[in-house]
């Protein structure tokens, strides 16, 4: 088959690159062999990366005939389950999105709007005055909560139990050892089973939430995604499963907690290289607008993207990038190449929030949440959330960077994560200005 051309160092040393230094790997492959190229990768074979608008259209519009790329579900699956809507493909997945998407449409999010102040209140409440400290475990600690609530629902009592157990989940998924979870023989280690029963008792406690909510009669008045999920019908009057329920609670947890604490971590690290906006972005504030706040988030998912890249298998022949792809062909579009590009974002590697104040980002230009049929359901709630946090951290603390050296991009899981955690140090806390409602 004839792919698009690539670096020719072997597979495994492209494979370590990609693993450990993603960035500098793509920057160097699309300068030599320009915006399309095939990388080689061990366990997938090639993954062939897209970066222009056109591509990127073309590949999502297909989406129905495509797949997710291979090697999600040997990771994922043992955590999220068979029936996660990340995992499952064709028919399945359209129908369980279904069902899914009502609980997620934008007008909604408001509804999040205090539970997402107070998880920020209550953690920056606990920041020192003077010293420095990493944001980043922060903002984990506050999108963690902010799920548990807004998503989970769940009940006061059982909430330090189930955060203990997530904490201890989340945590082992991102240590390389991960991997080690997918293998059976793996599990008699002590550490592995810690972890195996912290989802088994995760499961007990998510179970507990979810019969509670099938014998409650004032349901359609309780706001949680949870009680949605549970509400929902599809056409023949079918919900989900309490094992679906499930399945869906622990992928939305996977799926929303560590990409939205890493955007707000690397937004404020970009604020803080940027004086100037930081500067526009309190006035704003102060005055109770919301423009330059949001188009402040569209331009740091943009230089940051959070998540790589989206893949997908095809199953029918394809053209991209000029380039005839056969079936089976795994295609990933590229965020943060295709965000770099300096003829669809003039100086592409300055922040300026600027470009988006009088131009919404492109649907095929601007990609941090994927597209097409598979692009990220929580979108509208990340993006809510990450305006909402960063307006309340700045009215209540002044912050600045602990140190003069913009952060580097390294890879966890699928993310693009600050190196050192964003470190920071509070100058001093401010007079408690209300908040709007
Ligand atoms: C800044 C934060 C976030 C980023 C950058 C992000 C990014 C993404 C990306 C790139 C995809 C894959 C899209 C594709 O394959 O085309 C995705 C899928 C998904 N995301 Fe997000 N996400 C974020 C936050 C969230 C949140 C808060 C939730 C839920 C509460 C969530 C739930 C999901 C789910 C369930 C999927 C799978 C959708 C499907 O396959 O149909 N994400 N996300």
């Amino acid at each position: 088959m004839t792919l698009p051309p690539g670096p020719r160092t072997p597979k495994l040393v492209q494979t370590a690159q990609l693993l450990r230094d993603p960035v500098p790997f793509m920057e160097k492959a699309r300068r030599r062999y320009g915006e399309t190229f095939t990388a080689r990768v061990a366990r997938i074979g090639h993954i062939v990366f897209i970066t222009d608008p056109p591509s990127i259209k073309a590949l999502y519009s297909a989406d129905r005939d495509n797949i997710v790329a291979p090697g999600r579900n040997a990771i994922l699956e043992p955590l999220l389950g068979p029936q996660s809507l990340l995992l499952v493909n064709d028919s399945e997945h359209l129908s369980r999105r279904k069902l899914m998407l009502p609980a997620f449409h934008g007008e909604r999010m408001r509804g999040y709007e205090q539970v997402m102040e107070g998880a920020a209140e209550r953690e920056v409440g606990r920041w020192p005055v003077g010293e420095s400290f990493p944001l980043h475990p922060s903002m984990q600690a506050i999108t963690l909560d902010v799920i548990m609530r807004a998503v989970f629902g769940v009940t006061e009592e059982r909430r330090d139990d189930l955060r203990e157990r997530l904490l201890l989940i989340l945590g082992a998924t991102q240590s390389p050892l991960a991997l080690a979870l997918t293998v059976d023989w793996a599990q008699r280690l002590g550490i592995f089973r810690r972890v195996r029963e912290a989802i088994a008792e995760s499961d007990e406690i998510l179970a507990a939430e979810i019969q509670e909510r099938r014998a409650d009669p004032d349901l359609a008045d309780r706001e949680d995604i949870l009680s949605m999920l549970v509400a929902a019908r599809d056409e023949n009057g079918e919900g989900m499963s309490d094992g679906e329920l499930r399945d869906q609670l622990m992928t939305l947890l996977m799926a929303g907690h560590e990409t939205t604490a890493t955007g707000l971590a690397w937004t404020f690290d970009l604020l803080f290289r940027t004086p100037a906006a930081m500067e526009r972005l309190l006035a704003e504030i102060e005055n109770d607008d919301h423009e330059y706040l949001d188009a402040v988030v569209e331009e740091s998912l943009r230089l940051r993207p959070v998540v790589m890249f989206a893949g997908r298998q095809l199953r029918k022949p394809m053209e991209l990038g000029g380039y005839e792809l056969e079936e089976g062909t795994v295609v990933g579009a590229s965020m943060y190449l295709a965000h770099t590009r300096e003829d669809v974002f003039p100086t592409p590697y300055a922040f300026r929030p600027e470009r988006f104040l009088d131009e919404s980002p492109d649907t095929y230009s601007w990609v941090p949440f994927g597209g097409g049929t598979r692009r990220c359901i929580g979108a509208a709630f990340a993006q809510f959330e990450m305006r909402v946090v960063l307006r309340t951290i700045l009215r209540m603390v002044e912050l600045r960077p602990a140190t003069d050296e913009p952060e580097e991009m390294m890879r966890r899981n699928v993310t693009l994560s600050p190196r050192r955690g964003t470190p920071a140090v509070v100058e001093r806390r401010r007079e408690r200005v209300p908040v709007a409602a």
